[in-house]
Parts: structure tokens; C-alpha cells; sequence
């Protein structure tokens, strides 16, 4: 296996929010990455932009500290991070106010890529997008790459693409989901469209259901001021779990490209029965053994914000008729495990005795951790004494099955920043889909606000709450284990 890197042209990448969290722990992390797999152009040039008052020489200080606290020791020679580190310049911007803009477009240079990343909150956007257009520093081949939260609710959705549409194309606005980014989701791509195996099978006709869990262990981790004004739903359903059931459950596009994708994601979100009341769980952990309760981590006894959600969606289309999607996400749970698992149904007959055991075969992409796939498949459990029938499965782990030479997976993040320099909007959500996406999940989020109601409690470190568990019992099914 010889990895491939594609080339990319140069470019001049603007970070607002240069020396913030998401900027030193995975877009200038990531960058590195890709500056080592020799995708880096040798006259590419990153520019952070902040308030603080930094010369370049502190600000490559500054990333260089957090390349070193953020990639594993493995892959970086002290050499390397000083060139990458070269790449860097700083320039001091008032979003808000007038300060900085002259200097930065004297920093721009003419005939390479320009692209501008808004790793700042969403109130800024508008700012941002009016300055690059009036002071003349984007020109209509430039792109602009906007973080989550997209918008709270589709009504914040709606005024922030007009923010954004009033100066930029929707060719040039790239929304970052990072799950879409992840090696494993667009593997998902992979299986279905480039095996045909599966297609003919991923139908109502042959798949019982459909598992999508994204399980995390940590907390709230000092980000209570935003997170207790999301909660599970708008924070992980709304964005990442959605992108996944909407990769899972779309129709085959008829080529790799954006429109064809995300027209086709977009359908799914549009063909989304509304939630019912039954349908859903939500979880808020509780503390003890010297852990802090939800609660206490937001600093709220009385909040009712959910840090877990179950849910049993149905997708109205032909090809989904009577198979639920069930979604589940939360925090403090027992392990990190993401993965999304196609149950198929047993076959219309068994031949065997009754007491050789009934087996049905299930798909298992798992994005995190050891990403790969697991197909279960029904052999006879060996040796004499009958036919008995056994699970066993086929499990492909990616490292595993390509080998040392594949290198490591790469990030999210370092996928769809240079992306967004090669102009490609696939992985990228567009404005009527993250629209949709809101439009589907506002009604359940004023339904269960309207109700006032309380969230299940649970243990840190535990499944989540109990009638999570019963949303499948009653259907006569069971969530696969949260393991590592
Ligand atoms: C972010 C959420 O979008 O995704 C976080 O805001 C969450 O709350 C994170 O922890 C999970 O991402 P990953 O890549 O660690 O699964």
C-alpha cells in the first residue's frame, strides 16, 4: 500500500481566533500534519489573526508550545516544527472594529489561494464577512470556513446564511461538521458505493435496524456556559449524529461531488418524521464517589439541559419504511465508542433445527477508537453434535489491514482544512441542510422545553438511564454494549 498525498496550490490561510483552543489543539496541529505528508507548498502561509499584541516571532513560539503539547512526540523532530512554525505570521485585528484591517491586507499576497477561517464564535461572523468584502481582502475566489454552532435554532440558521450570502457565495462558504472529516464516515461512503455487496441489502426489505451511537467519557469539561444552553440534542444530534444517519440512509449519489452528496443528505433530513414524545430519552449524569453531577459542573442545581439523548427516528421514504434509526450520544458515559451498526434481519426461513440458534449478520463501522468495520457472519459452531449456529465476526480493523506503510489516520481536521485550500465543498455542510437540520429538531427541542421536562437521571460512567435501554426492549431489540 503507498500512501497517495495530493498536491495542493499555494495558499494564504487567515486563522480569526489565531491563538484560541480550536486553532492550537487541531487546525495549526493538523496543518502540521500535513506540512510532514509533504502537502504543506513551500510558499504557503498561515496568518493568525487575534486582539492580543503578539510580534510574529510570539506567535510561532506560542504554536510551536502547542504542537509539541498536541501531536504525539512520534511524529515531530524539533527541525520540523521550527520550519513548519516559519510558515506563521501574526497580524493584531479588531473583529468588531476598524484596527488591523489595512494590515492585514497588506499582508495578502496576490495570485495564491486565499481562504479565511472563522474559528471564533458565531456573533462575529457577520463582522468578519462584511470586513474581508469592504476592505477589499477576499475577492470572489476566496472561501470562508465557519465552525459550529451553526445557529441555535433555524431562525439564528437562517440570519446567519443571509450574514454570510450577503458577501459570499455559497461556493465559497465552507461549514464545518468535523465528524465528516472522520476517516471512518467517509469510509461509510466507500462500502456502500464502491462494494456491491451491500447496496443491493441496505433496505427496509433486509436491515431490522440501525444503531447510531457517539459515546463520550468526559464531562462538561469547563464549558458549562454554552453547553447548558445546547445539551446533547442541539450540540452532538443536530450536527454530527444527523450527518451520520444522513450518510447512512441517503441514495446513492450519482457521482462524488458536493451538490450530488449533499443534495441527496438533504432528502434524508427532509424525509424525517416528526420525533414523538414516546420516542425519545434524555439523561443528565448524576455525580458521587468524588465526581461532580451535571449540575454541579454547570453550576446550575435546578438545570434541565440533557447530557444524553436515545432516540428512534423514522425515516419516510420507500427505501426506510419500518426501519428505525436509533440515535443515541452522551457524556460521562462508560466508554468512547462511536460506531454505527446496520442489523440486518434473519433470513425468511431457517432450515436448522429450532434449538441450533437464530443469527442475524451486522455491519459495524466503527469511527472511534480502532476505526474499521466488522461484519458479523452465522458459521457452524465446530465439531460434531449437530448443527449449532454461532456470530463470529469478520472484523477489519484499518491499521491493521493496511499495514504500517498507510501511515497514521489522519485527523479530522487536517482532512478538511486542505479541502477547503483544493476547493472541495463535499465533506462541508451546505447552508439548506444545516437549515433542514434545525427545522427538524426546533419542534422537539420547544416540545420537551414546553413540558419543562426533567431529564432522567444517571451514573457518570455508566450505559446512560435505564428507559434508554427499554426505547429498544419494546421494540423487542437491544443497544450493542458502550466498550472501548
Ligand atoms: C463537538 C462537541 O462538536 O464534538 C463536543 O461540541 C464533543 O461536546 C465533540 O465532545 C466530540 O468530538 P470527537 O471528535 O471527540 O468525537
Amino acid at each position: 500500500m503507498v500512501s497517495r498525498t495530493i498536491p495542493v496550490d499555494p495558499f494564504d490561510l487567515v486563522i480569526f481566533g489565531g491563538t484560541g483552543d480550536l486553532a492550537r489543539r487541531k487546525i495549526l496541529p493538523g496543518l502540521f500534519r500535513r506540512f510532514l505528508a509533504g502537502q504543506m507548498p513551500e510558499d504557503a502561509r498561515v496568518i493568525g489573526c487575534a486582539r492580543g499584541d503578539l510580534t510574529d516571532t510570539a506567535y510561532r513560539k506560542m504554536i510551536k508550545e502547542a504542537i509539541e503539547e498536541f501531536t504525539p512526540k512520534t511524529i515531530r523532530k524539533a527541525k520540523d516544527v521550527s520550519a513548519f512554525v516559519n510558515h506563521l505570521h501574526y497580524v493584531k485585528v479588531d473583529a468588531l472594529g476598524t484596527s488591523g484591517w489595512k494590515d492585514l491586507k497588506a499582508h495578502m499576497r496576490d495570485g495564491v489561494i486565499r481562504a479565511f477561517y472563522f474559528s471564533v464564535g458565531p456573533s462575529l461572523f457577520g463582522a468578519l464577512a462584511e470586513r474581508l468584502h469592504s476592505y477589499k481582502i477576499a475577492d470572489s475566489d476566496s472561501r470562508i470556513v465557519v465552525e459550529k454552532p451553526f445557529g441555535r435554532d433555524l431562525a439564528s440558521a437562517k440570519e446567519l446564511n443571509a450574514t454570510l450570502a450577503e458577501h459570499f457565495d455559497e461556493t465559497q462558504i465552507y461549514r464545518i461538521d468535523h465528524y465528516l472529516g472522520k476517516e471512518t464516515v467517509q469510509n461509510l461512503m466507500a462500502i456502500r458505493f464502491g462494494n456491491v455487496l451491500f447496496e443491493p441489502l441496505w433496505k427496509a426489505q433486509y436491515v431490522d435496524h440501525i444503531q447510531i451511537t457517539v459515546a463520550e467519557t468526559v464531562g462538561i469539561e469547563g464549558r458549562g456556559a454554552y453547553y447548558d444552553k445546547s445539551g446533547a440534542m442541539r450540540d452532538m444530534v443536530q450536527n454530527h449524529l444527523m450527518q451520520l444517519l444522513c450518510l447512512t440512509a441517503m441514495e446513492p449519489p450519482s457521482r462524488f461531488d458536493p451538490d450530488a452528496v449533499r443534495d441527496e443528505k438533504l432528502k434524508v433530513i427532509r424525509a424525517l418524521e416528526p420525533l414523538d414524545p414516546d420516542d425519545y430519552v434524555r439523561g443528565q449524569f448524576k455525580g458521587g464517589d468524588g465526581k461532580s453531577s451535571y449540575a454541579e459542573d454547570v453550576e446550575d442545581p435546578a438545570s434541565i439541559t440533557e447530557s444524553f439523548i436515545a432516540m428512534k427516528v423514522k425515516v419516510s421514504n420507500w427505501r426506510w419504511n419500518g426501519t428505525p434509526f436509533y440515535l443515541r450520544t452522551g457524556k460521562r458515559l462508560k466508554a468512547r465508542m462511536s460506531e454505527i451498526v446496520v442489523r440486518f434481519k434473519e433470513p425468511p426461513h431457517s432450515i436448522f433445527e429450532a434449538d441450533a440458534g437464530n443469527h442475524s449478520n451486522a455491519l459495524t463501522i466503527r469511527l472511534q477508537p480502532n476505526e474499521g468495520i466488522d461484519l458479523s457472519v452465522t458459521i457452524k459452531e465446530p465439531g460434531p453434535g449437530g448443527m449449532r449456529l454461532v456470530e463470529v465476526p469478520l472484523d477489519m480493523t484499518f491499521a491493521d489491514a493496511l499495514g504500517p506503510e498507510a501511515g497514521e489516520i489522519p485527523d479530522a481536521y487536517e482532512r478538511l482544512v486542505m479541502d477547503v485550500i483544493r476547493g472541495d465543498q463535499t465533506l462541508f455542510m451546505r447552508g439548506d441542510e444545516v437549515e433542514a437540520a434545525w427545522a427538524w429538531t426546533d419542534p422537539i427541542i420547544e416540545g420537551w422545553r414546553g413540558r419543562e421536562e426533567k431529564p432522567k437521571l444517571y451514573d457518570s460512567y455508566s450505559s446512560g438511564p435505564e428507559d434508554a435501554l427499554m426505547l429498544l426492549h419494546r421494540d423487542g431489540r437491544r443497544w450493542r454494549e458502550i466498550e472501548a
